[in-house]
């Protein structure tokens, strides 16, 4: 082939350029007036923010509250950007003098944004910034800013199976309920068999929603109890735990199937390994990080004698500064505790947006957030989201997007 390629004369080639380019220019000129009809489309469906309004506060539980989110026009958004089920929104807000951001699953579903709307619901965390915040102080009329919606959490015919076992913990069932809508409208094609863990009924999100849903033939939703005492008589409900042996149970046994999982973070401590146990290929496993990752020091492979707190030197904007923080936290905490605006997105480790150079010292990565690629090791770049720092950090962040 080599050889081939090289017995090619190119400069036989080019005489026919001129020809060529003549005959571009006479279809470009024969093209109907459509400016820039490509970006027009490109800027509807990926703009860099959305300007939304609260329309509506539903009341899910004591602890949890659906928004649903409608365009602000005044501010110029004129229309929500369209999605597939399983993506998110990064909603960026300033809490006290902190700009932060924070993504949460869209749990309307696709077609709901043709029609002007966005649901976000969002549950009290312990300790938890962003969410309290948005529980306590939006309203009706609360005007929120958010990013166009992001994610690689959605059903890909080419990759995954046509059968999913999708599993749920609390407030993780939000990606689930936009995709189950999305099948029932035609807009995915996928059979779904929905395992929600939850301690018991009351604490369950969304149950008459998931009652309607599961009409469809396509949806099958299975409630787990955690609570020993929680009545599991009715049909469609277990006890326990969400166990490989439960899965096993409800996954087809004659054919492939995929996973997908969307839950706290201890969830996914238990579940990873009871995974594990099925022998699935990788790439029929699918993980929504839901929230960021705490607690480092719980991991096995997080290193001995590593100082309690550390100091960040950061360059930001041409503007340098350095911060103090503690080794609990990721990088990207740190530097937004001491009142600096970092670039963030998923605040897990998979969109890259938080891509930063990491100049000196060194940070530990949870396995399961190493996303990084072969090019960032070389140029010695860190995803500050779920990198935390191990030593004193010398870093330079590209400016906020
Ligand atoms: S914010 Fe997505 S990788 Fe850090």
């Amino acid at each position: 082939m080599a050889s081939k390629v090289k017995a090619l004369k190119t400069n036989k080639f080019i005489p026919l350029l001129s020809g060529r380019q003549k005959r571009f220019e006479q279809e470009m000129a024969r093209l109907p007036d459509m400016p820039d009809q490509a970006m027009v489309i490109a800027k509807a469906l990926h703009p860099k923010k959305q300007f939304v309004k609260v329309e509506e506060v539903i009341t899910r539980a004591d602890d949890c509250k659906s928004f649903v989110l409608v365009p602000d026009t005044a501010k110029g958004t004129t229309a929500l950007a369209y999605f597939g089920a399983g993506k998110y929104l990064s909603v960026f807000e300033e809490i006290e003098g902190m700009k932060i951001t924070r993504a949460y699953s869209i749990s309307s579903k696709p077609k709901d944004a043709l029609d002007g709307k966005y649901m976000l619901t969002i549950k009290r965390v312990d300790g938890g910034l962003m969410s309290n915040y948005i529980l306590d102080n939006w309203t009706v009329g609360t005007e929120v800013t958010v990013s166009a919606p992001e994610g690689h959490f959605e059903y890909q015919p080419l990759r995954d199976a046509k059968k999913v076992i999708c599993i749920a913990g609390g407030s993780g069932i939000t990606p689930f309920i936009s995709m189950a809508g999305a099948i029932v409208d035609g807009d995915e094609d996928f059979e779904m068999t929905l395992l929600y863990g939850s301690r018991n009924k009351d604490a369950v999100l969304f149950y008459d929603e998931l009652e309607e849903l599961k009409k469809n033939e396509k949806i099958n939703v299975v409630h787990v109890f955690s609570d020993p005492d929680a009545d599991t008589s009715a049909d469609g409900i277990e006890k326990g735990f969400i166990t490989a042996e439960l899965i096993k149970k409800y996954a087809p046994s004659d054919e492939a199937y995929s996973v997908f999982i969307c839950g706290p973070q201890a969830m996914y401590d238990f579940l990873d390994k009871e995974i594990e146990k099925l022998g699935l290929a990788k790439k029929f496993v699918r993980h929504e990080m839901f929230g960021e990752f705490h607690d480092p020091k719980s991991q096995k492979d997080y290193p001995n004698d590593i100082p309690e707190t550390v100091s960040i030197t950061v360059t930001i904007q041409d503007v340098t500064k350095t911060v103090t923080g503690s080794t609990n936290d990721s990088v990207l905490q740190i530097l937004e505790k001491n009142g600096i605006s970092a670039p963030s997105r998923c605040r897990s480790g998979e969109c890259g947006f938080c891509h930063t150079h990491l100049l000196s010292g060194s940070v530990y990565v949870p396995k399961h957030l190493e996303y990084r690629r072969l090019a960032d090791f070389k140029f010695n770049c860190i995803h500050p989201c779920c990198s935390f720092p191990l030593s004193d950090l010398v870093i330079n962040v590209p400016a906020a997007k």
